[in-house]
C-alpha cells in the first residue's frame, strides 16, 4: 500500500495528544516525516526530530517545500490557517484542518476556493464526529433502524473554560462556543442528516473568565427532525459521571480532574500580581501539555490532564440520545444501546479507528482512491454557519435561518 508523508504544523497539545498515542496511528499507510513551529519551540522540533527521525522546520513554507511531505495536519490557532492552506495549496500539499477551520464565513469560503482550485483535498478535522460510535448511530439511522428520525438531544458539562487557556484565545473563541460546538455541532449534524434549516440560542457567561461559559441551542433540521443541545464548560458538573467516567478520548477518567482543574486555575490567578503575570502563568500551564514541553514530568501531564493513559472505552463526547419513531438509541462506554420494540440491546462496537486515525485514514483513501472526503471543508463550513449563529442568535435574540448547510454522503459513497 502507497505510504503517504505526514507532516505537523504547530507542535501544541492538539499534535500532543495525537504524538502521545502513536501507538493509535499505527498500521495507517502513513509516515511521520517533518514538523513545523515557530523558533521560539525549537526543542519541540529537535524533539520531534529525535523521536521520529522526521526533519523539523521554523515555517510552513519550509515544511512545503519537503518532497517528502504529501499532507499537512494544521493545528495552529484558526486566525493564521487560512494563509497556512494557501501555502499548502501552492506546493500541492493536501491538508487537515483543526477545528474550528476559521472564525468568520469569508475566511471558511476563501480556504475552500483555495484547496479547490489547487486541486488538493481538504478535510475539516478534528471532531468527535469521527468517533466509531457516532458513525454506528449514523448507520443504524440512515438504515430506518430506528424509523423516522425524530429528534436528537446531546448535552456535555466539561471544564474547557478553566484548562490554562489564554484569556486572548478564549474571548476569540467565545469560551467552548467556536472551540467545542464544532464537536458537538458536527456529532448532531451528522445524525441528524446535515441540513440544518434554523438554529435558536442562548448563551450564558462565565465570571471567571470574563466569556461564554456555555450555551444552549434548538436546531430543526430539514425533514422535521429537530436537535436540542446543552453545553456548559465552567468545570462545575462533569457529564463523565453518567457514564462510568469515561473520558473524551475512552481512557478512564479521574472524577477529581475538573474541581482540580479549577482549583489549580484558582492557584494561578491567586498567585498572579498583575494580569499580564496572570497571562504568562496561564501560558506556563498550556506548555505543559504542548509536545516536547521541556522539563514535563507524568505527573504534571497527569495533574493537568494530558495523561498517556489507554484508552479501554469508546470516546464519548458528552451524551448523545437518538429518537425515531420507532426506537431510541444511545452511546454506552463500549458501543451503543437500541432500544426497539423488543426492550433494550447492547451492541458492541470493536476495535476500530478512533479520532485522528480515523480522520487520517478517511484523507488517505480520498487521495488515494480520488474520491470526496466525507467532512469536507463544505461540510466544516456547514458546522462553523452553525456556531456562528449560537453566538448571533443569542446576541440578537431570535432564530437564525442557514445558508450553507449540506448533507453528508454516505460512508463509503
Ligand atoms: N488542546 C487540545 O486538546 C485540542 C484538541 C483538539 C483540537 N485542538 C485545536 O487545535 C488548535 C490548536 O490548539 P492547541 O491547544 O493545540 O494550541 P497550542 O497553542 O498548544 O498549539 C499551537 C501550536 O502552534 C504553534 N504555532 C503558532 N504559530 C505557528 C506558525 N506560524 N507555524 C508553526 N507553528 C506555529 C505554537 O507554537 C503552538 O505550539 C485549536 O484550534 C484547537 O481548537 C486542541
Amino acid at each position: 500500500m502507497r505510504e503517504l508523508g505526514l507532516g505537523f504544523v504547530g507542535l501544541g497539545q492538539a499534535v500532543s495528544l495525537i504524538l502521545r498515542r502513536k501507538e493509535e496511528l499505527a498500521g495507517l499507510p502513513y509516515r511521520i516525516v517533518a514538523a513545523a513551529e515557530r523558533p521560539e519551540r525549537a526543542g519541540a522540533l529537535k524533539t520531534f526530530e529525535n523521536e521520529f527521525g522526521g526533519r523539523g522546520y521554523t515555517s510552513v513554507e519550509e515544511l512545503c517545500q519537503d518532497p517528502d511531505v504529501d499532507v499537512l495536519y494544521i493545528a495552529t490557532l484558526p486566525e493564521i490557517r487560512l494563509e497556512q492552506v494557501r501555502v499548502a495549496a501552492e506546493h500541492g500539499k493536501h491538508v487537515i484542518v483543526e477545528k474550528p477551520m476559521a472564525t468568520d464565513l469569508d475566511e471558511a469560503h476563501e480556504m475552500i476556493a483555495v484547496a479547490e482550485a489547487a486541486g488538493i483535498k481538504l478535510l475539516a478535522g478534528h471532531t468527535h464526529s469521527f468517533d466509531a460510535p457516532i458513525l454506528a448511530m449514523e448507520q443504524l439511522v440512515r438504515a430506518g433502524e430506528i424509523g423516522e428520525l425524530l429528534s436528537i438531544l446531546s448535552f456535555n458539562y466539561n471544564d474547557f473554560n478553566v484548562r490554562p487557556w489564554p484569556t486572548r484565545e478564549l474571548i476569540a473563541t467565545h469560551g467552548p462556543v467556536y472551540n467545542q460546538g464544532p464537536h458537538q455541532i458536527d456529532i448532531v449534524r451528522q445524525l441528524g442528516g446535515g441540513l440544518v434549516e434554523t438554529v435558536r440560542a442562548s448563551t450564558f457567561w462565565d465570571e471567571l473568565r470574563g466569556c461564554e461559559g456555555g450555551y444552549t441551542c434548538h436546531l430543526t433540521f430539514q425533514g422535521g427532525a429537530s436537535a436540542s443541545l446543552v453545553f456548559d464548560a465552567r468545570g462545575y458538573f462533569d457529564s463523565a459521571e453518567l457514564y462510568g467516567w469515561v473520558g473524551e478520548g475512552g481512557q478512564r477518567r479521574d472524577p477529581e480532574t475538573s474541581r482540580r482543574m479549577r482549583a489549580s486555575f484558582a492557584e494561578t490567578a491567586a498567585a498572579a500580581d498583575s494580569t499580564d503575570d496572570f497571562e504568562q502563568r496561564l501560558e506556563a500551564h498550556k506548555e505543559l501539555g504542548r509536545y516536547g514541553a521541556e522539563g514535563v514530568s507524568d505527573d504534571a501531564l497527569a495533574r493537568f490532564g494530558y495523561s498517556r493513559a489507554e484508552t479501554p472505552y469508546q470516546p464519548f463526547f458528552g451524551y448523545t440520545l437518538v429518537s425515531g419513531t420507532r426506537g431510541v438509541i444511545r452511546q454506552s462506554r463500549t458501543g451503543l444501546v437500541v432500544y426497539g420494540p423488543n426492550g433494550p440491546e447492547e451492541r458492541t462496537i470493536e476495535h476500530q479507528l478512533k479520532g485522528r486515525a480515523a480522520e487520517l485514514s478517511e484523507l488517505y483513501h480520498a487521495i488515494t482512491e480520488d474520491r470526496p472526503v466525507r467532512h469536507d471543508g463544505r461540510w466544516g463550513l456547514a458546522t462553523l454557519e452553525v456556531c456562528l449563529a449560537i453566538v448571533r442568535s443569542a446576541a440578537e435574540d431570535r432564530e437564525i435561518r442557514m445558508h450553507h448547510q449540506l448533507a453528508m454522503p454516505d460512508v463509503g459513497a
